[in-house]
């Protein structure tokens, strides 16, 4: 019986899942149901994968066997990896390209060793030798890249970055030879010695690009890993003819390039900035600080400001995570609307560490979606606000980025909390956040500063209103 009659409408409708899956994880009220599909349609693709001839027939290197101790590896690391906290997930993505990159890389070694030794089924063709270099180019140095990505935000490796005089253009270089050997294979696959050396250069340019690019701007640099692993799987599916393979990297390869586009324009960022810009390097310019003084203000005070208030904005920030306050400030957000204040969230795109970084942690303090508003629209309200609370947020409040062109955020889109008749502004210190610069939001006549972490902070606040 020809299993294609079964195999092909299983990967039909696992890709089909795969689509729905991105679309659903667009908005929170359906991201469940998008995690959902997702798991469903890779669940199929691994069971139409198990009816192939090649697995059914079993031969010594391909068989139930060794499939199932490879599922229980996965599984064995996969489960403690999806138990990490929500502020680990950018590493914890890494490390899933890494892995990603590292499977692709080794199948496009595997099927190149195959056809060099003549246990191929056929040949590779030049078509499937071009498909194939890139497999393996994209596959390694995705896997290095992201796990250089991993240990800078795990801060195992230094997170600053490090430049040097002519990197970019040995940076190129090296990617230009491994290019050029490629095309060489192809153009004569009997050169094999050429394939351990574009393996070599790939590793090796995963490592040398993600050295000059700095720790915080890391989430980015993932979302184009991501797309890296998803063009390597696209290719990998040409070199195995698995049209599964093609739609599932297409659709991984296209979502991390949209992803990490969007990611660069809330930023004010180009590509070329966050590859090569070296961003983080020139940190705060602590000393060159006017000795201006930032007004602070005890809970007790926020509290009768806030109880007294018929608008209050709240923007959150990473610091928010960091200190998991989401339910604290679900408890506010009840106690303000319990007494008629009209309370509403301020998202900004880049907020946070990751992307829906913030929407993740409002909705599990089961924040009404509602109440979520987007920088665009919030901005609109704030001239109107009594209060912005702003959460463990920094640079996304920093008035700066309007006017100041000698500043690194100069041009980024940010909320305008500063236009509210008061702020406050929940942070632990004078510190700057992820771009290393001062803000003056802080130094405003009317922002008051409440000194603490923000779980605590907010406790106190609810507190003080129940008293
Ligand atoms: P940041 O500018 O990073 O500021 C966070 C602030 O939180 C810090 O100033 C810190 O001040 C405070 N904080 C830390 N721990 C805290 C705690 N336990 N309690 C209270 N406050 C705490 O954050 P943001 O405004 O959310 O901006 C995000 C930045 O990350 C942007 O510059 C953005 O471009 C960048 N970025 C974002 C992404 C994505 S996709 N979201 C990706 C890459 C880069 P203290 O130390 O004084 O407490």
């Amino acid at each position: 019986m020809n299993m294609d009659i079964i195999i092909q409408p299983i990967y039909l409708v696992s890709a089909g899942l795969f689509i729905l899956s991105l679309m659903w994880m667009n908005h929170p009220s359906t991201a469940r149901r998008g995690v959902f599909a997702g798991v469903v349609g890779m669940l199929a693709a691994i069971g139409g994968t198990l009816l192939l001839p090649e697995v059914h027939q079993s031969s010594f290197f391909i068989s139930y066997r060794w499939i199932g101790l490879a599922l229980a590896i996965g599984f064995g690391l996969g489960i403690p990896l999806a138990m990490v906290p929500l502020t680990a997930v950018p590493q914890r993505t890494a490390l899933s390209h890494a892995f990603g990159g590292l499977a692709a890389g080794l199948v496009g070694a595997a099927e190149f060793y195959l056809s060099a030794t003549g246990n191929r089924a056929t040949a590779l063709s030049a078509f499937e030798t071009s498909a194939l270099v890139a497999e393996v180019l994209l596959g390694f140095l995705t896997f290095t890249g992201s796990l250089m990505a991993a240990g800078k935000l795990t801060e195992i490796i230094p997170t600053r970055p490090i430049l040097y005089r002519g990197q970019n253009a040995i940076n190129l270089s090296m990617l230009a030879v491994a290019i050029v050997a490629g095309v060489l294979l192809v153009i004569n696959p009997s050169w094999w010695v050429l394939f351990p050396i574009i393996i070599v250069l790939a590793l090796t340019f995963g490592v040398m690009l993600i050295i000059p690019i700095g720790g915080a701007d890391m989430p980015t640099v993932i979302a184009l890993l991501n797309a890296y692993a998803g063009l390597s799987a696209v290719a990998m599916g040409f070199v195995l003819d698995n049209k599964l393979l093609i739609a599932a990297g297409a659709l991984d390869g296209s979502s991390g390039l949209i992803l990490s586009i969007i990611m660069c324009k809330a930023m004010n960022r180009s590509f070329a900035n966050v590859l090569f810009g070296g961003f983080g390097q020139v940190r705060a310019r602590a000393g060159e600080a006017e000795h201006r003084t930032a007004k602070s203000a005890s809970a007790e005070e926020a509290a009768q400001i806030m109880e007294a208030a018929q608008n209050v904005v709240i923007v959150p920030g990473y610091g928010m995570a960091v200190a998991q306050a989401q339910h604290r400030v679900r408890e506010l957000f009840d106690e303000l609307t319990k007494r008629g204040v009209n309370v509403k969230f301020a998202v900004h795109p880049v907020a946070g560490r990751m992307p829906g970084h913030m929407n993740v942690l409002l909705a599990e303090a089961e924040i009404p979606y509602d109440k979520l508003v987007e920088m665009e629209e919030i901005n609109g309200e704030l001239p109107q606000a009594d209060v912005a609370l702003v959460l463990g947020a920094n640079d996304v409040v920093n008035p700066a980025a309007r006017h100041d062109q000698s500043s690194p955020i100069y041009g980024m889109p940010i909320i305008d909390a500063d236009k509210a008749k008061t702020v406050f502004v929940v942070k632990r210190s004078m510190n700057p956040g992820f771009a290393g610069i001062e803000n003056e939001l802080f130094f405003a006549d009317n922002t008051l500063m409440l000194f603490g972490d923000a779980k605590a902070m907010i406790g106190s606040v609810v507190q003080a209103l129940k008293e």
